[in-house]
């Protein structure tokens, strides 16, 4: 089967108004599916909506809503009951950063319920029609700081780290019923606030692309992310070949090797890249 027999006739992206998610919704319509479209801002998902429908001929939904409230399932339950949803993908996130101490408690629970309440409950209405369907993918984008505790992320890491688990199982159990499911441990991407962050960064650290020492080429990963369309591309690929996989050979070299440390060894890497020193001019 291929792509759009095998997942379409429409997908559902969550968080898909910029960045990784608007290539996705993409991506999925240049492969011949129909889309429904979720994020907060619903200004950008129509003039993405319009864009996929002048570009390929995909007929586009375009849902605004706020997944850190569950009370977003219903919604979507009800605004999907009419079509076939074969492709359900999952990329939005809450990432407050700072330290746990500092981060208000109801913005520490806004990242655990959009990653670890709104996903399983989401994967469960989809997944449901899917395996009576006998065929349907899953895709879940976690993070390479999936692998480790840090610094600044504690809710964030862990909901991540949630994500994967939950990938790997569903994986394990929904193969049986026909439905493929793959969870990208995505690394750096240029989203807006990711690029005023590396642009206060001193350069210097971001030349050790081809270094084997894990943190220089995890600093110099952070340094080029990896456009969109590219990790995109990736997870779609690889969606029938789960249960995880990576953007490029560069996150997975620094990934798996991450996830081979000793915990303490793991967490003072991703602490270090998270305290990459500031340019100073
Ligand atoms: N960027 C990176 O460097 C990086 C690195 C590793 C992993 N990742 C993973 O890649 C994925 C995409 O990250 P990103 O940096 O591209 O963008 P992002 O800022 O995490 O936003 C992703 C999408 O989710 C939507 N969104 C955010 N909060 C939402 C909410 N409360 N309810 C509904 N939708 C919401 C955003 O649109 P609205 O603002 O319009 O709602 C956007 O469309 C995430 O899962 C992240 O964990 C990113």
């Amino acid at each position: 089967m291929d792509f759009k027999e095998k997942y379409g006739p429409w997908a559902f992206i969550a968080g898909a108004s910029f960045g990784l998610g608007a290539a996705l919704a993409e991506n999925a319509a240049e492969r011949g599916l129909n889309v429904v479209t979720l994020a907060r801002n619903a200004a950008l998902l129509e003039e993405n909506a319009e864009q996929l429908r002048e570009r390929y001929g995909a007929k586009v939904r375009v849902l605004p809503g706020d997944l850190t409230s569950t009370e977003i399932v219903q919604t979507i339950a009800d605004a999907t009951e009419d079509i076939e949803v074969g492709l359900f993908v999952y990329n939005a996130t809450v990432a407050s950063r700072g330290r746990f101490l500092d981060v208000a408690i109801e913005d520490t629970l806004k990242s655990v319920t959009i990653n670890c309440v709104v996903l399983p409950m989401l994967a469960k209405i989809f997944a449901t029609k899917m395996a009576a369907r006998g065929r349907g993918g899953i895709g879940i984008v976690t993070s390479l700081s999936a692998t480790a505790g840090s610094v600044y992320y504690a809710a964030y890491n862990a909901g991540k780290a949630f994500q994967w688990i939950f990938g790997e199982t569903l994986w394990s159990e929904l193969g049986e019923a026909g439905i493929d499911v793959n969870t990208l441990f995505a690394g750096a991407m240029p989203s807006p606030g990711y690029t005023r962050h590396i642009e206060r960064l001193d350069p210097a650290y971001g030349v050790g692309s081809d270094s084997a020492d894990l943190l220089e080429r995890a600093r110099a990963n952070m340094f080029h992310p990896t456009p969109p369309d590219v990790a995109a591309k990736a997870l779609y690929d690889q969606l029938s070949h789960g249960p995880v996989c990576f953007s490029f050979p560069g996150d997975e070299y620094v990934g798996v090797g991450a996830l081979a440390l000793p915990r303490a060894e793991a967490i003072s890497l991703w602490r270090q890249v998270q305290e990459t020193p500031l340019r100073t001019k």
